[in-house]
């Protein structure tokens, strides 16, 4: 990745950040900026003329068939205590039949030692859907190797430029169109261009689609913050870019309003099953989580990462039983209002609700 302080490259160096990166993401709390789920409000339908028993949360995302509309979201890779953590996900994701992402995988294609800490989670999951990552700047042939390692169903691409900015080691230049196009034009499985916690707006979810990507993962503020993990890894907690992002309500507005037919995984401070039927209420395809799925695992075991997604997806169900939603594709024609600072949001870009559901 940085090809200005090649000792930096060392694997010590990259296992330690990795390592850092999750003793942060779990340490630190959400935000400062926020999700803006709380701007977000579904109709209550008093007459459901359901059974719980009969919703259905099955759903497809760039053409993979998802038991549940929930990606255990990237996280990590590279070191002892990452291949503990991805054995755990990968148990969570094959109990309750969730699609995982795996963290950036350049560690493991610079430093094949460690390829074990990823391929564990194949190893776990056989059957699993699985999810490949590497960063924006990947060539061909290594996003083919990223997704032979894993036998993967996807690729992820993320989009990170404040955090390599935020990071004394981090790239200082940004020229992905070329990279990202390539990749997306040459890969058999789903290519998916995804942000880390700074959010995409609808026009740079236009240009990624014209790419070729086959769907877009918010990655918006509010849920965990790479800008300020970077920022403490160097001792300086407090920065004003810490709140620099676009809300990932405020992202999926744009996206939608700008490309109503993409294909889109919301991601970014979702933590229960009542954001998880926002984001899809609004038009989402998919869900992620990351930091409270590394959590439960982390602080409780698998059986508390299987908890912590069981009670998303049954709260999804009782938010979808009270709207009167049988299926997602239901759910997406409920009526949704926005208030706060979204509804300001929505009338300076000069969007109306069904804009964005159309
Ligand atoms: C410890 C940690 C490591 C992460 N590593 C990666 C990564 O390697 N690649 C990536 O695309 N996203 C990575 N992410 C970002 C997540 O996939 C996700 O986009 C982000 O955390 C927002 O979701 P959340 O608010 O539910 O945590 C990481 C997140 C955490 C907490």
């Amino acid at each position: 990745m940085n090809q200005e302080h090649p000792k930096n490259n060392s694997i010590i160096i990259r296992q330690q950040r990795k390592d850092q990166h999750l003793r942060l993401g779990l340490s630190l709390p959400d935000g400062p900026g926020c999700s803006c789920f709380q701007d977000v409000l579904l109709v209550p339908e008093a007459l459901p003329e359901l059974s719980i028993t009969d919703i259905d949360i099955s759903t497809k995302f760039c053409g993979l068939n998802l038991k549940a509309p929930l990606i255990i979201n990237a996280l990590t890779g590279g070191t002892r205590w990452a291949a503990a953590i991805n054995a755990r996900l990968a148990e969570v994701a094959k109990r309750t039949g969730l699609a995982l992402a795996v963290g950036s995988q350049r560690i493991a294609l610079a430093n094949p030692e460690v390829v074990y800490s990823f391929t564990i989670v194949r190893r776990i999951n056989p059957d699993g859907i699985v999810l490949a990552n590497l960063g924006a700047n990947s060539s061909v042939d290594d996003a083919y190797k990223a997704v032979d390692m894993l036998a993967a169903d996807g690729l992820q691409l993320h989009l990170n430029a404040a955090q390599e900015l935020a990071m004394a080691e981090g790239d200082r230049s940004f020229f992905w169109s070329e990279p990202i196009g390539a990749v997306a034009q040459e890969m058999s499985v789903p290519v998916i261009a995804k942000e880390v916690g700074c959010g995409l707006s609808g026009q740079t979810a236009r240009r990624l689609l014209e790419l070729g990507v086959s769907a877009i993962d918010i990655g918006g503020l509010g849920g965990t913050n790479f800008i300020a993990i970077e920022n403490c890894r160097q001792g300086k907690c407090s920065s004003p870019l810490n709140s620099w992002g676009l809300p990932t309500v405020w992202s999926l507005l744009d996206i939608m309003a700008v490309n109503p037919q993409a294909e889109i995984c919301a991601t970014g401070g979702l933590r229960n099953g009542l954001d998880m039927a926002k984001a899809l209420a609004m038009g989402a395809k998919a869900c992620g989580m990351a930091k409270p799925i590394l959590a439960a695992v982390t602080l409780g075991g698998i059986q508390a990462g299987v908890n912590f997604v069981e009670q998303c997806l049954r709260e999804l169900k009782t938010v979808m039983l009270l709207v009167g939603a049988k299926d997602l594709a239901a759910l997406r024609h409920k009526t949704v209002l926005f208030g706060g600072k979204t509804w300001n949001y929505l009338q300076q870009r000069g969007w109306t609700s069904s804009q964005i559901k159309e």
